[in-house]
């Protein structure tokens, strides 16, 4: 039966943690996966979460199955926490959402979901570069993927003159990707004046859209401002998809708790959208694990807990902030001759050095410093103890 089952290369991203994982020396520096680590390199658990999960424990929980959209309590917190409390779309019932297996189940339903209603080969544009597992998810899921241009190498920043254009260009029926916020790889996200200008084109347009939200309060430490281009569309009025995750800003990346949620013309039309999500998971998985949500939900419901979840996710954001800095101004004192000023301009969790594939193999075979091939490095891996050799590697590789 497995005879002719060819072997397959390694994940780009989680490959690498299983390289770094094997590596015996004591230089290695993980800047692979995007995971916060404290600044003694350590896996981190936010405080708030610690208490969330003594408070769950204590209140002695059964473990039925949740519905198939998942613990619902949970759902409506999360999309309060995405949209806003006040949010007039939630208000008026207009919200459809179900519970997923993080972003990456969330990106997967939405793919499904697209693919049976508006067709399978739908074509679906990501942004230029995007995150890797965005590529084989929506193929998978029987859509065309595109690309439409985001990134400019020549400025570090974005080409939003190329990012208008291939929206205006792109056929009727077409679906974008938007990262809602702390573009990864590249750190790099439009302002808000140029997020009114794309709603503005949308809506023209009437292209299907999906948010990918991974990092809401994690790239500034302030939720609202993240979630300023989701609650924009929603206020603008258009109808869209949006995946939400709470890997990164709760620190509960093995849990796999994020949401799919759509923004509906009428409350009857969400009502008939969650019908459908439910038919989509339940021959995948039947409906998801419980104990992320209680968490979150736990955080989200507690007064004390809410208040402490900012603080400890407002603390991950200034650490890699700092982080950034230090990794720019080592460089800068190493009297590198190139620019190193995007990685203090990009946000979130990676900054898009701009180190080639052959730096990067260098970085890892002889300075043990493990980067996934586009050059991105998750700034999270950095810390007081290994930002100077990391730089010195750096310069080491880019100064030939
Ligand atoms: C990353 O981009 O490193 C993270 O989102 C982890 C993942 O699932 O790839």
């Amino acid at each position: 039966t497995f005879a002719n089952i060819p072997l397959g290369p390694p994940d780009p991203i989680f490959g690498l943690t299983d390289a770094f994982n094997k590596d015996t020396s004591p230089k290695k520096v993980s800047l692979g996966v995007g995971a916060y680590r404290g600044d003694k390199g350590k896996p981190h658990v936010l405080e708030s979460v610690r208490r969330a999960e003594k408070k769950v424990l204590e209140a002695k929980m059964n473990h039925e199955y949740a519905g198939i959209q998942g613990v619902g309590e949970y759902v409506q917190l999360a999309l309060e926490f995405a949209y806003g409390a006040d949010s007039t779309a939630l208000k008026e019932k207009r919200v459809a959402g179900s519970q997923t297996i993080s972003g990456t189940g969330a990106c997967r339903l939405a793919g499904e979901f697209y693919a049976r209603f508006m067709g399978k080969g739908s074509p679906l544009y990501l942004p230029s570069p995007t995150w890797g597992n965005h590529v084989p998810i929506f193929r998978d899921a029987g859509l065309e993927v595109k690309r439409y241009r985001y990134f400019d190498p020549e400025t570090n920043g974005l080409d939003f003159k190329g990012v208008l254009e291939d929206v205006n260009q792109a056929p009727e029926g077409s679906i974008f990707l938007l990262h809602a916020c702390a573009h990864n790889p590249t750190g790099v996200d439009p302002s808000e004046e140029q997020w009114r200008e794309l709603s503005a084109l949308f809506k023209r347009k009437g292209h299907a859209i999906l948010f990918d939200a991974a990092y809401l309060g994690f790239a500034s430490g302030n939720v609202e401002k993240d979630a300023f281009a989701l609650r924009h569309f929603a206020m603008e009025g258009h109808n869209f998809l949006m995946a939400q995750s709470f890997a990164k800003n709760f620190g509960l990346y093995g849990e796999r708790v994020g949401t799919l949620s759509a923004v509906c013309a009428s409350a009857e039309e969400a009502k008939r959208v969650e019908s459908q999500l439910k038919i989509l998971i339940r021959p995948m998985y039947s409906n998801p694990p419980i104990y992320g949500a209680r968490l979150v939900a736990t955080i989200l419901t507690d007064p004390e807990l809410k208040p402490l979840f900012y603080k400890d996710c407002k603390a991950m954001a200034d650490r890699i902030i700092e982080m950034r800095s230090l990794l720019r101004y080592s460089m800068e004192k190493l009297g590198s001759k190139l620019s190193w000023r995007h990685v203090t301009d990009q946000i979130g969790m990676f900054c898009f050095t701009g180190l080639r594939p052959a730096e990067v193999a260098e970085l890892k075979e002889k300075y043990h410093i493990y980067i996934t091939d586009d050059g991105r490095i998750s700034i999270a891996g950095l810390n007081t103890a290994n930002v100077q050799y990391v730089a010195a590697s750096f310069h080491a590789v880019t100064s030939k």
